[in-house]
C-alpha cells in the first residue's frame, strides 16, 4: 500500500473506500493479493455490464493482438471498425429504426458530451443549454458546467457558463410536472432564460442518485423540446447499453432524442471508448473540428463488437435484466419497508437501482459493512445518501441473492447500531438467518 500512499495523488476516490489492492477479476468478481474474493456491484461504475473479462470478448481480444490487429490508428479506417460499425447499425439501430450517425471522440464520457454540447451549439447557432438538477455528465470543463454537484464545480477554478438548470422528474415532489415549468419558461421571452440549442437530459441519474424519470415526464420532455425547437440529447452514458432493461435507456419511452452520448459499457471489457450518435441532418462537422489522438480505441471495437453480437442480436438478453430488474426491485421494496419504516426509499429502473437512506453518513456505514462481508458497493446522490446498485447484468440468480443478502445484512445490521433509528429497531439484533 506504501507506494499508493508515497507518489499517488489525493485524488483518488474509490480506492478510499475498498483498500485493497486488486489484482484478477472475473465475471462478477474481484481479487485481492492476497486471493480474496469481492463481489463486484460497482462494476467500475457501469462500465463493465457483461462482467470482468467475457470469455468471449477476451478470446475475441487475444486472436486480435497475437495476429498485430491494429492498437492505436487515429481515426483511420480499420477493419475493426468496420465491423463494429456493421455490428451496431445491424444489432442496434436497424432493429429500433433508429437513423444516427456516429462520432468517435475522446474515449471518455466527459468528450462525449462536450462534443455533443459543441455540435448542438454550432448547429443551432445558439449557446445556452439546459441541464437538470443532479445531473451529471462529467468532469472537463463543458460537461462540468451542466453538472449539478457542487463537490465538481468548485474546483472547476473558472466560470462554468452556457448553462440554464431546471428542475429534474420529482425534484419538487410527487405531481409536480417540472416539463411544464420548462415549456412555460421557453414560451415566455421574459423568462431570463435564453433559447437553448438544446436539453442535456440523463434518463436516470446515476451519479445524482439513481433519480430514474418516469416515461411520461420523458414523452413530454421530447414534446417541449420539439415545440420549441430545440435539440435533446440524451446522456446514456450510464443507464445506456441495457442497463436500464434496454439497449438505450429512452427506448420504453418511445423518444427519438436528437443526440445521444454513449461511454461505460459500451467496450463491454473495460476499455475506454465513447460516441456520440445523432441524426444525420447535424452532421454539419468539418474535418477534424472536435479532434482528438485516442478516436477510436481498436481493442474496444473488437470486443464492443463482439458484446453485440453476443448480447444483442435479440431480445433475450435485455428480457433477463428487466426479470433481473425486477427481482432487485421487489428485495429492495421488501428490505425497505421492512428497515426503513417510511424513512428508506427505492429508485431506480432495469438494474440500475438505489436505496435512498436519507443520510450520507448512514449509506456510508451500510456499504462499509458490505464491505466487511466481501461486497464491492458504493454510494451515490448529493450527500452520498443513496446506495447504488450497478452489478454486472451478466450476474447470476444466485450471486444476485448473495449481494442482496450480504445489502440486507448490512442495513439490518447498521440500522439496528445506528441512533438515528427509533428504538423500536433493535429488534434487527436478532441473528438474521439467509439461507445462501
Ligand atoms: C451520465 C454520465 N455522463 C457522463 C459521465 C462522464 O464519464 P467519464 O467519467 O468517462 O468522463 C458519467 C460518469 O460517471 C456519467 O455517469
Amino acid at each position: 500500500m506504501k507506494i499508493f500512499e508515497e507518489i499517488e495523488s489525493e485524488v483518488q476516490s474509490y480506492a478510499r473506500s475498498f483498500p485493497r489492492i486488486f489484482n484478477k477479476a472475473q465475471g462478477c468478481y474481484l481479487f485481492d493479493e492476497e486471493g480474496n474474493k469481492y463481489l463486484d456491484f460497482l462494476a467500475g461504475a457501469g462500465t463493465l455490464n457483461y462482467g470482468h473479462n467475457h470469455p468471449v470478448l477476451k478470446k475475441a481480444l487475444v486472436e486480435y493482438i497475437m495476429d498485430d490487429g491494429i492498437t492505436h490508428g487515429l481515426d483511420l479506417h480499420t477493419k475493426a471498425k468496420g465491423e463494429f460499425l456493421e455490428s451496431f447499425k445491424h444489432n442496434i439501430l436497424e432493429p429500433r429504426d433508429l437513423e444516427y450517425v456516429m462520432q468517435f471522440t475522446g474515449p471518455t464520457g466527459t468528450n462525449a458530451i462536450e462534443a455533443a454540447m459543441k455540435l448542438a451549439r454550432n448547429v443551432t447557432g445558439r449557446e445556452n443549454i439546459i441541464t437538470f438538477t443532479n445531473g451529471f455528465h462529467g468532469c472537463s470543463l463543458g460537461a462540468l458546467a451542466a453538472t449539478g454537484n457542487a463537490h465538481h464545480r468548485g474546483v472547476a477554478g473558472t466560470s462554468l457558463g452556457g448553462i440554464s438548470r431546471v428542475p429534474f422528474d420529482g425534484y419538487l415532489g410527487d405531481g409536480i410536472e417540472t416539463t411544464e415549468y420548462l415549456d412555460k419558461v421557453l414560451s415566455d421571452s421574459s423568462s431570463g432564460i435564453d433559447h437553448p440549442a438544446a436539453v442535456l437530459v440523463e434518463t436516470v441519474q446515476g451519479e445524482g442518485g439513481i433519480n430514474a424519470a418516469s416515461l411520461d415526464w420523458l414523452k413530454n420532455l421530447e414534446a417541449v423540446c420539439r415545440k420549441h425547437d430545440v435539440l435533446l440529447i440524451v446522456d446514456d452514458i450510464q443507464a445506456g447499453c441495457g442497463r436500464t432493461g434496454t439497449f438505450f435507456s429512452f427506448e420504453p419511452a418511445g423518444i427519438k432524442p436528437d443526440i445521444v452520448t454513449l461511454s461505460k459499457s459500451i467496450s463491454g471489457y473495460g476499455l475506454p471508448f465513447a460516441i456520440v450518435l445523432f441524426k444525420p441532418e447535424l452532421d454539419q462537422w468539418k474535418p477534424g473540428e472536435h479532434n482528438g489522438t485516442f478516436r477510436g480505441n481498436n481493442l474496444a471495437f473488437v470486443t464492443a463488437k463482439h458484446a453485440l453480437d453476443t448480447f444483442w442480436k435479440d431480445d433475450s438478453f435485455a428480457k433477463e435484466v428487466r426479470r433481473k430488474g425486477q427481482y432487485i426491485e421487489d428485495r429492495l421494496n421488501t428490505i425497505v419497508a421492512e428497515v426503513g419504516e417510511g424513512n428508506f426509499t427505492v429508485r431506480g429502473r432495469g438494474m440500475m437501482r438505489g436505496i435512498n437512506c436519507v443520510s450520507g453518513e448512514l449509506a456510508s456505514k451500510i456499504t462499509k459493512a458490505c464491505f466487511k462481508q466481501n461486497l464491492i458497493i458504493e454510494t451515490s446522490g448529493a450527500d452520498d445518501q443513496v446506495v447504488k446498485f450497478l452489478c454486472p447484468l451478466i450476474i447470476s440468480d444466485e450471486e444476485l441473492k448473495q449481494g442482496i443478502d450480504i445489502v440486507e445484512r448490512a442495513i439490518r445490521e447498521v440500522c439496528a447500531k445506528t441512533d438515528e433509528m427509533p428504538e423500536e429497531r433493535s429488534y434487527f439484533d436478532e441473528n438474521y438467518d439467509i439461507a445462501v
